[in-house]
């Protein structure tokens, strides 16, 4: 697509965005119906549902040749990347939103042929977009995000991990990973992958590691993380795939070789 197009689109997917955000924080306060999916820890509410439908149907009305993607089962049967695919996290985040009614966002990714060309990720509560078109930088909100300090060094690194990594893993030899938390600065688990990759991408993290995510997850903030110079592959260093799901490691060029080679052993 040209420039224009680019803005034309840009513009639509903010505007939609800011209003589902909208909708959220007038429904977070109000009771609202929560169900489990693939286990009783997996949980999504009426609002990540109604959420999809509301840009499922306003992509359709606009865009009736674009496919959407999206976590909960209202866009399409997607297969291929071809042409332009909308890939949308309504809420990601839902166990935030329900116990704690914050730290959730919504991730809103346009694909063409594959190749990410817009990626937004909201933050409803605080009202932070963090936005990137690519080859023209990120932002949070109107402020261009700073390209990484690539001379960031393991030992001061704030890495985020989550609860899988501390227990034993099938896949995973858990002892590379102990030793990476052992050598790092600190380590954090926010609960909204889209707002790791946010994060990771202001600066404010130097990495995020997970062994499960799913296209919606990710699809923004790849994009987003790119733009300032981040790096996203798979943890074996591949390449992340957006039809299906991976593993994710995504962080400051500076620390992504030596994560991967010497603290992640996979069990083949
Ligand atoms: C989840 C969050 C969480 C991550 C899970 C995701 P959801 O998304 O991003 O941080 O650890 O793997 O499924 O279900 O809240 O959209
Ligand atoms: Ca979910
Ligand atoms: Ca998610
Ligand atoms: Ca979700």
């Amino acid at each position: 697509m040209d420039a224009e197009q680019k803005q034309t689109l840009f513009n639509q997917a903010k505007e939609w965005t800011i209003e589902a955000g909208e909708r959220i924080k007038k429904r977070v306060q109000q009771p609202f119906e929560v169900n489990t999916k693939r286990d009783r820890k997996d949980l999504v509410t009426e609002v990540d549902e109604d959420t999809e439908k509301f840009f499922a149907e306003r992509i359709r009305r606009s865009y009736p040749e674009h496919q959407v993607l999206g976590e909960e089962g209202f866009g399409d049967e997607v297969t291929s990347l071809d042409g332009i695919v909308w890939i949308i996290d309504p809420i990601d985040g839902t166990m935030n939103f329900v116990h704690q009614k914050r730290n959730f966002a919504i991730s809103v990714a346009i694909y063409e042929d594959g190749e990410g060309i817009i990626g937004l990720i909201y933050n409803v509560m605080t009202g932070d977009l963090y936005s990137a078109k690519n080859g023209e930088g990120a932002y949070k909100n109107n402020y261009l995000l700073p390209k990484l300090n690539q001379t960031r060094k393991l030992e001061d690194s704030l890495i985020g991990v989550n609860q899988f990594w501390a227990v034993p893993n099938r896949r995973l030899d858990e002892s590379g990973v102990h030793q990476l938390i052992r050598k790092v600065r600190g380590t954090r688990s926010y609960g909204s992958a889209a707002l790791e990759f946010a994060f990771v991408s202001e600066g404010i993290m130097d990495a995020y590691l997970t062994m499960r995510l799913s296209p919606w997850d990710i699809a923004a903030g790849v994009i987003i993380v790119n733009e300032v110079g981040g790096l996203a592959t798979r943890v074996d260093g591949n390449p992340l795939d957006m039809l299906h799901e991976n593993t994710v490691i995504t962080c400051n060029p500076s620390i992504h070789k030596e994560i991967i080679e010497n603290y992640i052993h996979l069990k083949e």
